[in-house]
């Protein structure tokens, strides 16, 4: 694996430096519901303001805007405040949502040079978006002499371990919203876990056809609502007996004993997106029991990966019994297929001494 150098080894003294961080934190009600990623961010950026920058300018993406409205939605001013609640020094500089420029998807030279512009040094700190080609994240990176934050080393020295000779049973459990960009990757992955458990809105997705060509553990009973609503009306019925036009909500119970059945019999584990909505309360019950069964397998190595599973894990106040907590979701998964991060391939090799 492509291990980048570390900002550890540059002059940072006196410098303007351009950090990526990912500080795409899940929302609620226009405030930060889970801060993990903004405090998994802050040791590069103190460290860099203790060696004596001059200015250190932290970059990341909000969510995923599109429209107009999506400004107000976006916008970073909840995600800068809270950051600020942990670095009181004026040297540090917050950008506004780099996808509000189109050239920040597109990989964009000219968005690069914006970003470079005026500035010696970039850090990459951002695991999460590393699986990402994208101007912040990769362009950039050719444009100022390039670093990796303390985060992404971390991330690649930890999730580097599953790519190894793992203990075996390897167990995947995959869920969450993102479908499109996450079957692709089980697909690649199928072959590496011995057991790969599939629930949420994955599974909703794979009920009727599967694209992928390994067994996989489906559901077999979910918690069925008759509208996406918080208080919609709701029962458990069979996974592939869901009333017409009710939608699958959560994983049932008779699936959530079976998952942990199997989640504590691994010796490695890598959770991935939640089992259900699990922002509502009345189904979240599925990626609690899945939260629950990997901080209990305490004789595994487990990884969680992923806002939403690693917000459950937080709210259980079950993070101290996971070996690590993972700041990517699609970016571990991405890794662990053995695929180049682009945002990782972008920095220069650590010289071996
Ligand atoms: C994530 O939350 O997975 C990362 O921040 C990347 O976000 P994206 O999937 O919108 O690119
Ligand atoms: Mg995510």
């Amino acid at each position: 694996m492509h291990r980048p150098r570390s900002v550890r080894q540059a002059d940072v003294r006196g410098k303007r430096v351009l950090v990526r961080a990912d500080l795409n934190v899940p929302l609620e009600h226009g405030n930060v519901a889970d801060d993990t990623r903004i405090v998994a961010a802050l040791p590069t950026l103190v460290w860099l303001l203790d060696e004596g920058a001059t200015e250190v300018t932290v970059c990341s993406h909000l969510g995923r805007p599109k429209s107009e409205e999506d400004r107000a939605r976006y916008a970073i001013a909840p995600v800068e405040a809270e950051l600020r609640r942990h670095v009181h020094d004026d040297r540090l500089v917050v950008l506004e949502n780099t996808r509000f420029h189109a050239g920040e998807t597109a990989n964009d030279e000219a968005y690069a040079r914006e970003l470079a512009d005026g500035r010696d040094l970039y850090v990459n700190d951002a695991f999460g978006s590393a699986h990402r080609a994208h101007a912040s994240t990769e362009a950039v990176a050719h444009l100022l002499p390039a670093y990796a934050g303390f985060l992404l080393d971390q991330e690649l020295e930890h999730l580097g371990r599953l790519l190894g000779d793992v203990d075996r049973p390897f167990v995947l459990v995959a869920g969450g919203a993102k479908v499109e960009d996450k079957l692709g990757v089980l697909q690649h992955l199928g072959g590496r876990a011995d057991t790969v458990i599939v629930g949420g809105k994955m599974a909703e997705e794979l009920r009727d056809e599967t694209p992928l060509d390994f067994p996989v553990v489906l559901p077999t009973d979910v918690v069925a609502a008759e509208a996406f609503e918080p208080d919609a009306a709701a029962r458990v019925a069979p996974y592939d007996d869901v009333p017409p036009g009710w939608l699958g909500l959560d994983i049932g119970p008779e699936s959530q004993a079976r998952f942990a059945n199997e989640v504590s019999r691994a010796r490695t584990i890598l959770w991935n997106g939640p089992m259900g909505v699990f922002e509502w309360e009345r189904f979240s019950n599925g990626t609690k029991a899945v939260a629950k069964a990997v901080a209990e397998n305490s004789s595994a190595y487990s990884v969680v990966g992923g806002g939403d599973s690693v917000r459950a894990v937080n709210e259980l106040g079950l993070a101290e019994r996971v070996s690590w907590l993972s700041t990517g979701g699609g970016a571990s998964l991405e890794l662990l297929e053995g695929r180049e991060l682009p945002g990782v391939a972008a920095i220069p090799e650590a010289s071996v001494h």
